[in-house]
């Protein structure tokens, strides 16, 4: 591979020197690079301009939310996909229009509902027969026309890591199709004048590789739909589009998903002779995943004969847990020398008090030594948004670059950030 790295032979991200990063701002360090961003949320834009068909792209934020990310997000005019209130306030706090956003979520509380339809959240996505009741009742309060859209669950199951596939029936997502639970809700949400039933949604499940499994939500959406006698405005096919995170991971190029998506509801459009419906989707991973990676400082080592090299690193699975929850791979370059040739094969492992801390299985890495700079790749979606206190180690910092630029987005937690909510007991065992 040829990194791009700068005379001092250091790896550059967005131009920037990935060593001087990490003295700037310490180690681990979340790096994203927002010309990728930008780029990604673009293209998936030009594939619909390109196809004339009315859209809407909208970023899932779960994937990485944060003040900084919504403002992209919005400069670039694509919306955003929430899933709590935490959610709903940060994007409100980065001045994201709420019109733009819509919130998805298979137990949202009556105060999110609430925050969500008194601050004009643009689209509830309604998943179950409890949220038909409290918006029913929270609209009525308020005295608000809610566009709504319902999701379903598809009963397709995607090809992908159990537990990151939700489009299933055993799913407890959504309204189930095959028991007619999602004919029951769409007649509820109907009869309700305080709803306006703008579509259907379905997502199928995460870091998917081929086509098929969107292709077959599409039509089933829109098949559905027809069946009931509705003619949606909207057909949400949710997101999950894959990435690479090592050399064993072929994705498909973003456009060939969103092709097949477009001309399978192009058609069922043209069969049933309806107005092209607007598609949305719902992009997370693909958006920031490969736009991200994790620097971190290089410390111990420990060298089993015949057996194992493991390699710590300053961070681990309270920054970064996918591999120790889905046993996810990453690939691993040293950031003061990205080209060097490779020399040994080793774990690259946390400094939790855990053995499954892992953050890259079996990395191939020239010779290093404590202090070197480690940058984990393709960390951008699911890592810093997953991140914990775990061993009450502080977050990471995480810091934009763009253009030869940089700026913190996300400070460091200290160590009293950590104490910040602890209270002293006070408790007298006094019996
Ligand atoms: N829409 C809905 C309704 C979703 O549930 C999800 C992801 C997305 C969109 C975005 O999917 P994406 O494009 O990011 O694949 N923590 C796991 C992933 C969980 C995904 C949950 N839902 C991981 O680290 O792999």
């Amino acid at each position: 591979m040829n990194y791009p790295i700068n005379t001092a032979q250091h790896l550059t991200i967005g131009e920037v020197d990935a060593i001087d990063l990490a003295k700037t701002y310490g180690t681990p360090l979340y790096v994203y690079d927002v010309t990728k961003i930008r780029q990604t949320m673009r293209d998936f834009k030009a594939i619909f301009e390109k196809e004339d068909v009315p859209y809407v792209v909208s970023y899932a934020s779960k994937a990485f939310a944060s003040k900084a990310i919504y403002q992209v997000a919005q400069q670039e005019g694509i919306h955003a996909d929430i899933v709590s209130g935490g959610e709903l306030y940060t994007a409100l706090s980065a001045g994201f229009d709420p019109k733009h956003l819509s919130f998805n979520g298979n137990n949202k509380s009556w105060d999110e509902l609430t925050m969500a339809v008194t601050e004009g959240v643009g689209t509830i996505i309604v998943d179950n027969f409890l949220e038909l009741q409290l918006l029913s009742e929270i609209t009525t309060q308020n005295g608000v026309k809610q566009d709504i859209l319902l999701r379903i669950s598809p009963g397709i199951s995607a090809h992908t890591h159990e537990f990151i596939s939700t489009g299933q029936q055993d799913s407890k997502f959504g309204f189930d199709l095959l028991t007619g639970q999602a004919k029951a809700a769409y007649d509820i949400a109907r009869q309700n004048e305080n709803f306006n039933l703008r579509g259907l949604h379905a997502h199928i499940g995460s870091q998917i590789f081929d086509v098929t499994g969107f292709e077959k939500n599409a039509a089933l959406l829109a098949e559905t739909a027809k069946s009931w006698g509705f003619q949606p405005e909207v057909i949400n096919v949710g997101g999950g589009f894959g990435i690479r995170y090592t050399s064993e991971d072929e994705p498909l190029p973003e456009s060939e998903y969103a092709d097949a998506i477009i001309r399978t509801l192009k058609s069922k459009a043209a069969e049933y002779d309806w107005k092209m419906p607007e598609i949305w989707i719902e992009p997370g991973r693909s958006i920031v995943g490969p736009a991200g990676q994790t620097l971190y400082t290089i410390g111990s080592r420990k060298d089993i004969p015949d057996l194992r090299h493991y390699l710590a690193v300053d961070g681990g699975m309270g920054d970064n847990i996918r591999p120790a929850l889905y046993q996810a791979n990453y690939d691993a370059i040293l950031a003061n020398n990205p080209n060097a040739s490779t020399q040994e094969v080793v774990r690259v492992a946390g400094k939790y008090c855990e053995s499954g801390d892992v953050l890259a299985w079996q990395q191939a890495l020239p010779k290093t030594k404590p202090g070197d700079i480690l940058s984990i790749l393709a960390t951008g979606a699911y890592g810093y948004a997953m991140a914990s206190n775990y061993n009450r180690n502080p977050r990471p910092a995480v810091v934009f670059v763009e253009n030869g630029k940089h700026q913190l987005v996300i400070a460091r937690e200290s160590y009293a950030h950590l104490i910040a909510l602890d209270h002293d007991y006070m408790l007298k065992n006094d019996k």
